[in-house]
């Protein structure tokens, strides 16, 4: 690849002459249009001194980048900013950041302290404070929660009590993207699975006496899908042909016709996306892959990537030529080691082959790709939160407008799309449309990756037609429920999608059909719960989930999650009020109307979506202080007796 760390560099400081500009433009209008009123003589050289802290601004805005300058956040290695490159020497030299060190990386770089404190502070990959020499952390959500980690967090706490152990540490974490083999466990930050209280206090123990934790060596061997276009064939063939036909205009016809959406959550038109970024002016543009999946239950993008990464690989060189980007960023999770090193030997191929760097099969195309792995959260799947990370920032929500398609990476027109998306569109336009759309059911058009977990014999990800009705997920390919119990409910695509009960399981896996059901496809995270499952308990920890990760970038998704969690736990613990539910009413409107991103909206789903379909069940909780399913603090304390003064109460509707 060449020119790509001058490149980079360039690309950095030509996107922060361009805001210097329209800084330095706007600060002289401010002046102007303010002045002219008072005083018509504006002095030269106060309003030098005006451009000058305007460039500051700038400096402190973009990392540090500064017109005609190199970066002082200059890109490393590669493309993206040195911060986390070096933030991550100094955790490897020294286990956590020391005070010290990061006062020299300040000087070092050239950035205020204070800013390098407000990223490492922000990413849950980054340690301000040695950590101990044993640090566990077990997944405490949806998947997890349901086959048995609050359990085995209260065993450990046990065995930990009563081994001693001077110099561990036992915590929660959020989804580690090993839904299908829950509970997961990370220790000292090595993902396992499905390992007993006892195993891990030995492993624990090993650790404390000065051994080595267990290598965890997957052989992943290549499942074959029947989206993949190419199957025993040689792969690429798609982008081999659009260079040859260079028929781009029929490309974007087929990816219209096709009706190809986003499959990340938000489910935006795919051509729409790429025909914006096209148009955009300019001739530099980004193809952001977002590979993030974070949200508990999702672990299908794990899959694509580990048996179809040529087709994400591809997708995002079409991406790039139909666009005319020449840059294009896979964001991975840094839980996604495998993945990671899966999608490196791909690249490598692809660029002995000619399909990446300059001059694609010999066209007059270039299209470089870089693999960013993310320092960690939730809330980086997010589209603009992720590409603040990229840019070497806290991974916080951008207002929107201006979208990525417009002002994306480092400003400009930026397509970012899901993996399952890219790895969708070398399919369709090999195949084409008829052959795509004979895929779906019930109208819908197209296959999808399942991810199924829960309370099934067979958790796992499933590639069905989309349209495929809930229940076949669940009995047919998922084996049904585990131990042979019923089907209480379950959540179509993880906590943001909200719970729905049994009597609604022969709902279609599609937009539309779960939009009418009240819910949502997302991104395919189909979580089960069996009879002996307290929906409110599971409205609370979905609930918590999203209090754990919200960035705490607009009030009312920091405070709102919590106060929300502060209620719902009040009714488990049988302390709620009926009125709270008048209050929660409130909260979710001001959450959905008022918060910045996606997160903070759908904070409110999990228990607007227990309300409405399992009321009687969160009824119990509040008048009887009784927990049907005896999960619940309040029905083990309670014994069931009803709460005075609540009997007679009668609940709003929220
Ligand atoms: C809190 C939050 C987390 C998200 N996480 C992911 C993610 O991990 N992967 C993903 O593709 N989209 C995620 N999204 C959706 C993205 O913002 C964006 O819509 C998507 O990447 C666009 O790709 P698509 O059009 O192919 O779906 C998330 C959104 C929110 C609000
Ligand atoms: S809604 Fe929540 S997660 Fe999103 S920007 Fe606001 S605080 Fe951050
Ligand atoms: S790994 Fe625990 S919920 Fe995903």
């Amino acid at each position: 690849m060449p020119d790509r760390k001058g490149g980079g560099v360039r690309k950095s400081c030509e996107a922060a002459t361009l805001y210097y500009r329209i800084l330095s433009k706007s600060t002289e209008f401010r002046l102007n249009y303010s002045w002219r009123s008072a005083q018509e003589s504006l002095q030269a050289g106060f309003r030098a001194t005006l451009v000058v802290i305007s460039v500051y601004a700038t400096l402190l805005e973009t990392g540090g980048c500064f017109p005609g300058r190199e970066c002082i956040l200059s890109p490393g290695e590669d493309f993206f900013p040195l911060i986390f490159s070096e933030l991550r020497e100094i955790q490897r030299q020294f286990g956590y950041l020391p005070a010290d060190q990061l006062k020299a990386l300040a000087k070092k770089i050239d950035v205020p302290l204070y800013r390098l404190h407000g990223v490492a502070s922000f990413y849950p990959h980054f340690h301000l404070t040695p950590p101990p020499k044993a640090d566990v952390r077990v997944c405490q959500d949806m998947s997890c929660h349901l086959r048995g980690a609050g359990a085995l967090r209260a065993g450990l706490e046990e065995s930990f009590r009563q081994s001693a152990f001077a110099d561990a540490k036992l915590g929660g974490v959020s989804c580690l993207g090993r839904c299908n083999e829950a509970p997961a466990v990370a220790i000292n930050e090595h993902i396992y699975t499905e390992l007993s209280q006892n195993q891990i206090t030995a492993m624990v123990g090993d650790l404390l006496a000065g051994g080595a934790l267990p290598e965890i060596s997957q052989v992943h061997r290549r499942v074959s899908c029947a989206s993949d276009p190419y199957g025993a064939g040689e792969h690429y063939q798609t982008i081999q042909r659009l260079m040859k036909s260079r028929a781009w205009a029929a490309a974007f016809e087929t990816l219209k016709s096709s009706g190809l959406r986003g499959l990340g959550g938000a489910g935006f038109p795919t051509e729409s996306k790429w025909q914006l970024v096209r148009q955009a002016a300019g001739s530099e543009k980004f193809i952001v892959c977002n590979a993030d999946e974070s949200e508990p239950g999702t672990f299908k993008d794990r899959f694509i990537l580990t048996h179809l990464p040529h087709l994400v690989i591809e997708g995002m060189i079409l991406a790039g030529v139909l666009t005319g980007a020449q840059k294009g960023v896979i964001y991975i999770r840094h839980e996604y080691e495998d993945q990671e090193k899966i999608l490196h030997e791909e690249i490598r191929r692809c660029m002995r082959n000619g399909l990446l760097g300059p001059q694609v099969l010999g066209s007059e195309f270039n299209f470089d790709l870089e693999i960013f792995v993310s320092p960690g959260g939730y809330i980086c799947g997010e589209e603009t939160a992720l590409l603040e990370a990229i840019e070497g920032k806290r991974a916080e929500p951008r207002n929107k407008p201006p979208f990525p398609v417009q002002q994306g990476l480092w400003n400009k027109p930026t397509v970012i799309n899901n993996v399952e998306t890219f790895a969708n569109v070398p399919t369709i336009l090999f195949r084409g449309v008829d052959w795509y759309k004979s895929q779906g059911l019930n109208g819908a058009a197209g296959l999808k990756f399942i991810g199924v977990s829960g309370d099934v014999v067979h958790p796992g990800v499933y590639e069905v037609p989309l349209g495929t009705p809930v229940s076949e997920l669940i009995f047919k390919y998922g084996g049904g429920i585990a131990d042979g119990k019923q089907l209480k409910g379950f959540a179509p695509s993880g906590p943001s999608s909200g719970y729905l009960p049994a009597s609604m399981a022969d709902v279609r896996l599609d937009f539309k059909s779960l939009a009418d059901a009240g819910s949502m496809l997302g991104s395919g995270a189909l979580v089960v719960c069996a009879e002996d499952r307290c929906m409110l308990d599971m409205a609370l920890n979905s609930t918590q989930f999203f209090r754990n990760e919200s960035c705490g970038k607009c009030v009312p998704c920091r405070v709102g999650s919590q106060k929300l969690v502060e209620m719902l736990t009040g009714w488990t613990e049988g302390s709620g009020s009926a009125a709270d539910v008048a209050l929660i009413d409130e909260l979710s409107g001001a959450l959905r109307l008022t918060s910045i991103c996606g997160l903070g909206q759908v904070v409110p789903a999990p228990i607007a979506s227990v309300l409405k379909h399992f009321r009687a069940e969160v009824e119990s909780h509040i008048l009887q202080r009784r927990c049907p399913a005896g999960v619940c603090p309040c029905g083990k304390r309670s014994g069931g007796r009803a709460a005075p003064g609540f009997a007679a109460a009668k609940l709003g509707r929220a």
